[in-house]
């Protein structure tokens, strides 16, 4: 069963505390945060300090994704924050430096992952596969919650799940924008296990409820 990874994007900044307690009760796997610097998506969102915050409030598996450029001047920060797995942009930095970033995460014990824009192939992720924890396929535009899953992404995730089964079973398939109780059940059958979703749960009054009609 895939699991659920609540997005703080879409949470109420003012009652954090209460919105997470209530899909760690839901029983979700992944809280997923959101960290954009304005220059690698038109958006700013949250730092360091709020994910240090977080952690000292949940005992969940904190996934924090990074949308900045050069994620290896950061990686360590976020980590020291509580952060348990780095997801990254494989185009925010030349190969060497992100190569040196999958190094860094990895020599600190935590879990390391890759994402790719919607334009960007499947076979970039050539050089890095066997190392990584999770790759994350963004089924919209990265710089905001509440966009439309874009279906032309799906044949993409059916790529990326045919490597992982050859090169390195272990590494989740993680999918974020869009997904709701309609397009889930097309992310899993294409490969995904991992389903990030923002507005679908805390734009829902009932977060249980939410969770739930994502597993389907
Ligand atoms: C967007 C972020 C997503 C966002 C998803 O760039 O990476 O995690 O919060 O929001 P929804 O689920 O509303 O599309
Ligand atoms: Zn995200």
């Amino acid at each position: 069963m895939a699991k659920i990874a609540p997005s703080v994007l879409a949470a109420d900044f003012t009652a954090l505390g209460k919105d997470i307690a209530e899909v760690e009760a839901a029983g979700a796997e992944y809280l997923h945060l959101d960290v954009m610097d304005g220059v690698f998506v038109p958006n700013i969102s949250v730092g360091v300090p709020v994910v240090s915050a977080i952690r000292k409030v949940t005992d969940m598996v904190l996934d924090v994704h990074l949308m900045i450029i050069k994620p290896v001047r950061y990686v360590e920060d976020f980590i020291q924050a509580g952060a348990d797995i780095v997801v990254f942009h494989v185009e925010a930095d030349e190969l060497q430096n992100i190569q040196a970033a999958i190094d860094k995460v990895k020599g600190l014990g935590k879990r390391v992952g890759l994402s790719l824009k919607p334009k960007t192939s499947a076979a970039v992720l050539r050089p890095y596969i066997a190392q990584l924890d999770m790759v994350l396929v963004m089924t919209v535009e990265p710089g905001f919650g509440g966009q439309k899953f874009m279906v032309d992404q799906l044949d993409k995730i059916r790529e990326i799940r045919a490597m992982i089964e050859v090169q390195n079973p272990a590494c989740e398939l993680e999918v974020d924008g869009g997904i709701d109780p309609t397009t889930a059940p097309l992310a899993v059958e294409a490969g995904a296990n991992v389903l990030v979703a923002g507005s679908a749960v805390f734009g829902v009054k009932d977060r249980r409820a939410a969770v739930l009609a994502l597993r389907g």
